[in-house]
């Protein structure tokens, strides 16, 4: 244990409440909350948690695993060896995805005024946490922050050719746009202060892989950040969940932050997916124009198909972490749609104000696009795919 540091060190009952029963004898209180996150990970508990318990002989930990619901069963075997271990425990999610949502939530629910947030799959180096831990102690950092990129001399064998070259392209890409202090922001291994989490969390996107890099740039003080260098290892078992879209969310970050917050993933995405929309309506409604059809009719037929790739795609993509399934897709569309002609409503409406001032077309084109996107959009996240 940790007895220099008076944060470490906090006996449970100095803090406990006034009132509360004394006579249940001396809790061991952790000194460190492990969060790992898992998805489709069934294989790679028992060894991790095997190796927590070499590696962490001697100090007082708990691990919080949050799963979203794997299909492999991976919260049956966490809640299998939490029967016989307190120190582990699972939290089950249901409906949602996300890392760092996930990771988040796992934070939350720690006890330990310490969390370490690492991968389930034994690509981390679990021997790093005691030095970490010491860090957090000795050069009383606020974040420790175990790094594959400190110096040229560590392996780098848990990531393809191409992974790894992706991976220093937004290294470098996160160091030059924002006040980040560290060689490796977007480690998914690091430790913190509880307390900055929970300052930090309100502000904390949920999604994708980037929690480090967003808790570097959402907290309100200024951060003392210490490294610890590591060998990222291959995956034992399993595969990786790291998909396009994880990237695309990630620069979609960076966007957020060098706006201050304006534009958002969500919005850039509902952008994107609106893009595209576009694109269909134009070349359906050419091809049904070649046809035959009437102007009217093929022009209804375009919009309606819009309707439904954007629907489709925003549900999928834009709020995947609330997707509307089953009897809900249907209700959903019928809902988009309205409030979408609403938009086009509002859109055609202003834009013509806008025109009788100005009279440019494409000003005027571009201003009734532009409010029928923020209008579509702003219904759409408050209404179609509210936070429940
Ligand atoms: N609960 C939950 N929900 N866990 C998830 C989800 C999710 O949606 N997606 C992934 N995980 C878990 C995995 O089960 C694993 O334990 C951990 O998060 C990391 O996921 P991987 O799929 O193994 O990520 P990776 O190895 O490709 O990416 C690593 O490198 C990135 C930087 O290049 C991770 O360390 C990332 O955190 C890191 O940003
Ligand atoms: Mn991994």
């Amino acid at each position: 244990m940790n007895a220099a540091n008076p944060e470490t060190a906090l006996s449970p009952r100095d803090s406990y409440p006034d009132g509360i029963d004394d006579t249940r004898g001396e809790p061991l209180a952790p000194s460190l909350s492990i969060v790992i996150p898992t998805f489709n990970e069934i294989d790679n508990i028992v060894p991790l948690v095997n190796r927590l318990h070499r590696a962490l002989t001697g100090i007082e930990w708990e691990a919080i695993f949050v799963d979203d619901d794997s299909r492999d069963q991976t919260i049956e075997m966490i809640r299998t060896i939490s029967l016989r271990d307190r120190r582990v425990r699972g939290i089950r999610r249901i409906n949602r995805r996300g890392l760092a949502g996930a990771c988040i939530e796992g934070i939350l629910s720690s006890s330990a005024p310490i969390v370490a947030v690492m991968d389930a799959d034994l690509q981390h180096d679990e021997s790093c946490l005691p030095e970490m831990l010491r860090m957090m102690d000795s050069l009383s950092a606020d974040l420790v922050v175990a790094t594959r990129y400190r110096d040229q001399t560590q392996h780098v064998d848990g990531l393809t050719k191409l992974r790894h070259a992706g991976s220093r392209l937004a290294t470098q890409l996160a160091q030059k746009l924002l006040p980040t202090q560290t060689s490796d922001p977007m480690s998914g291994f690091f430790m913190v202060r509880r307390g900055i989490v929970e300052a930090a969390a309100p502000k904390l996107s949920l999604q994708g892989f980037k929690i480090l890099l967003d808790i570097l740039t959402s907290s309100s003080q200024r951060l003392a950040v210490a490294e610890v260098p590591y060998d990222f290892r291959p995956r034992l078992h399993g595969e990786s969940k790291l998909d396009a879209t994880i990237v695309i969310e990630y620069l979609g970050l960076i966007i957020a932050k060098l706006t201050g917050g304006l534009v958002t993933p969500h919005f850039l995405m509902f952008c994107a997916v609106g893009s595209v929309g576009l694109l269909v309506h134009l070349s359906m409604l050419g091809f049904l124009l070649s046809d035959g059809l009437s102007f009217p009719a093929a022009q209804t037929f375009a919009m309606m198909s819009a309707i439904l790739s954007n629907y489709t795609f925003n549900n999928a993509l834009t709020y995947r972490d609330r997707r509307r399934r089953g009897w809900r897709f249907i209700t959903g569309l019928v809902l988009f749609s309205l409030l979408c002609s609403f938009g086009v409503f509002a859109g055609v409406g202003l834009s013509t104000l806008i025109y009788d001032q100005e009279p440019h077309w494409w000003l005027d084109g571009i201003a009734g696009a532009v409010i029928g996107a923020v209008w579509n959009y702003i219904t759409s996240s408050a209404i179609t795919w509210r936070a429940k």
